[in-house]
């Protein structure tokens, strides 16, 4: 069975202090869940984060973004090996907030897969259309071309640590969601794509997450459709009653 993965992305909210009252708050949310729960402070915070949480097992302290090399000179950026350094096991890459501002593209998101993978790190892979594709139909060459582009040199091994996450760019702090059924369709074409490429076993074994304003209202119908593996969560993963709320929708 695939795994069901609630990721909350923090972006560029929290000082120190701010993050410490989150995890205080999210641990007096927390039950035991079948789902993966994982939240994504910021670089600043991570290395406090992972260490309040590293006794509990049930909330993982992942990175938002990271650089494609190994070290050297590349000013205000992160390698993999020194998230790994402090324990970060899972990082997000190619976020639409970092290909629209800091222009990530998916040949230099391949570079970072790449990266993240040969340092035995999970990635969770964000893509998705902007609303002009989906008005024009085209939402689903946009998607494949993406997939195609960042992920298909991979061999079919890889996708053992590999997480997709959906975020349609019109949906992503906007409170305008995919519907349920809108979110399903692009899912399945999602598994289509790789199973396509690398065969069914693959396809049906990676988690593929939805995101783009999930709130606790709505991520029950969202998560209830039969290729939603989980959500990956920004304005209500800054809430733990909200974020627990969505965790617990499963
Ligand atoms: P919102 O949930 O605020 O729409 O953000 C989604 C997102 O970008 C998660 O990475």
């Amino acid at each position: 069975m695939r795994k069901h993965i609630v990721a909350g992305n923090w972006k560029m909210n929290n000082d120190l202090a701010q993050t410490e009252n989150l995890i205080t708050d999210l641990r007096k949310q927390m039950k035991t869940s079948d789902s993966e729960v994982m939240i994504a402070p910021s670089f600043t915070n991570l290395w406090q984060a992972f260490q309040t949480l590293r006794e509990d097992e049930t909330i993982e302290v992942i990175a938002q973004n990271m650089h494609f090399a190994e070290s050297g000179a590349y000013t205000g950026e992160v390698s993999a090996s020194m998230l790994k350094s402090i324990g970060i096991q899972t990082v997000i890459l190619g976020h639409s907030e970092r290909r629209a501002y800091f222009n990530e593209t998916d040949e230099s998101l391949a570079k970072k897969v790449a990266a993240a993978l040969a340092n035995d790190m999970r990635v969770i892979f964000c893509f998705g259309e902007e609303l002009q594709d989906r008005k024009a139909g085209k939402e689903e060459n946009i998607v494949a071309s993406q997939i195609k582009t960042a992920l298909f040199h991979l061999d079919a091994n890889a996708y053992k640590h590999i997480v997709l996450a959906y975020e349609p760019v019109w949906a992503i702090g906007t409170g305008e969601t995919a519907s349920p059924d809108q979110a399903q369709d692009m899912h399945a074409f999602i598994r289509k794509t790789l199973a396509d490429k690398y065969g069914g076993d693959v396809a049906n074994s990676v988690s593929i997450l939805y995101g783009g304003s999930v709130k606790p209202n709505n991520a029950k119908e969202i998560f209830s459709k039969p290729d939603v593996d989980g959500g990956l969560i920004g304005g209500a993963s800054l809430k733990a009653e909200d974020f627990y709320a969505i965790v617990n929708a499963f």
